[in-house]
């Protein structure tokens, strides 16, 4: 909360008042800023990585924030569930009185709070939950992260058009960016020509299901391509897994999908048998730009050098910088309003490249890069193929369903 300006005496001549108000400075606010996300239960790692990335802007860009002070008031929401998350978003508001909201990894649980985020007019800012519709919920809701469109809609045509696969097999995780992922890759695909044969729903995101199954029927279906989208962390890990071990590489079922699936983290956990493996996205700790190798180098040197910035850690690392843009921008005077005007159009040099906050949709535009798995430096690493750059989420763009 900002305290106000220093009060003028009222003894003090006119003259001397109004040379005090030019220059007084504004006080230094102290800005809260309710952070939550999942840091226990099976997405612990992805609540840590964002908390990381969140606290190592503050502590990298002490100046950025227009000497105002921010203080960070946590919660866990440990499940994907919505319930958790809500409460713990009424608490912040009215008990705790944040002016700003962010985090956010499981979409359930920022489409359960938009409604809150209204009442209160507390601004959100998400750091990852990616269904294309969430800012749809709210006027301040704004994201910078991704939309599952962002990649599963250029993946559908990127796997016609440049891997030659006529037909395609989808997996996904049955709950809102599951849907939102298969129903862009879909888009995708048939708009280029492909045919999808089946669709699969595989369980959803709180356990890790056996994968065998699901992936049974599709090898069976033998398409040409098969795309997954399961959430990052545990999941993927066990995608990958259940990939080799039902022999569907062998048989030449082309596994596909969203970055999630080669998290960074993940990556350095999976046999060699996974390179050749192609997915697109935003991110990779293996981007070879000057941002990017600042960004990890000093991601090392404060985690430990066997650890690694993924797609979330950026996602925790730009969603501080928005927020410290939105501060600065405010002189520390936050409202839900003001932080929404402050973002539209914000540009900022991530680590994952130039992103934009679409003033018109309040989510973030970026470029995807197209991933291949390749061996290299003694571990898995990312290579990648091609780039289309500075991409609108196209679910709106296309105004598809809850997009319009
Ligand atoms: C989401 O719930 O929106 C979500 C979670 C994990 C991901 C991607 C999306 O890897």
């Amino acid at each position: 909360m900002k305290l106000g300006r220093i009060p003028l005496g009222c003894a003090v001549a006119p003259f001397l008042a109004a040379a005090a108000v030019a220059v007084a400075p504004a006080q230094a606010a102290t800005v809260k800023v309710g952070v939550v996300l999942t840091y226990s239960g099976g997405g612990a790692e992805l609540g840590t990585q964002i908390d990381r990335g969140l606290e190592l802007f503050l502590k990298e860009n002490p100046d950025a924030f227009g000497g105002h002070t921010v203080e960070l008031i946590k919660r866990d929401s440990k499940r994907p569930g919505g319930d958790i998350a809500k409460n713990a978003v009424q608490e912040l508001v009215t008990r705790e009185g944040v002016d700003l909201l962010t985090g956010f990894v499981f979409s359930p649980n920022a489409i359960a709070s938009a409604p809150l985020v209204t009442q209160a007019k507390v601004p959100m800012v998400v750091m990852n939950a990616g269904t294309a519709w969430i800012p749809k919920l709210s006027p301040y809701i704004a994201r910078v992260s991704f939309t599952m469109w962002h990649a599963g809609y250029p993946m559908g045509s990127y796997a016609h058009d440049k891997l030659g696969c006529k037909t395609a097999a989808a997996g996904y995780t049955d709950y809102p960016p599951g849907k939102d992922s298969l129903n862009a890759f879909q888009t995708g695909f048939e708009a280029a020509g492909g045919t999808l044969v089946e669709a699969i729903p595989m369980g959803g995101p709180r356990e890790v299901p056996d994968f065998t199954p699901f992936f049974q029927r599709i090898k069976d279906a033998a398409p040409d391509c098969f795309y997954v989208f399961v959430p990052a962390g545990v999941h993927t890990a066990a995608v990958a897994k259940t990939y080799i071990a039902t022999g569907m590489k062998d048989q030449g079922v082309r596994l596909i999908g969203p970055g999630d699936l080669t998290q960074d983290t993940k990556l350095r956990g999976m046999g060699d048998e996974m390179a050749g493996l192609i997915t697109m996205h935003h991110y990779s700790a293996d981007y070879d730009t000057p941002v990017n190798k600042a960004f990890v180098a000093a991601w090392k040197k404060e985690y430990g050098e066997d650890t690694t910035p993924d797609f979330m850690g950026v996602g925790g690392w730009d969603g501080m910088a928005a927020i410290a843009h939105a501060i600065r921008e405010q002189d520390g005077d936050i409202t839900a309003e003001g932080t929404m005007k402050a973002l539209a159009g914000w540009t900022y040099a991530s680590p994952r490249g130039t992103i934009m906050i679409d003033p018109e949709t309040r989510d973030i535009v970026h470029d995807q890069h197209v991933h291949e798995v390749v061996k290299g430096d003694g571990r898995l690493m990312i290579k990648v193929l091609d780039s289309i750059p500075q991409v609108r989420d196209p679910c709106k763009a296309l105004m598809i369903g809850k997009c319009k």
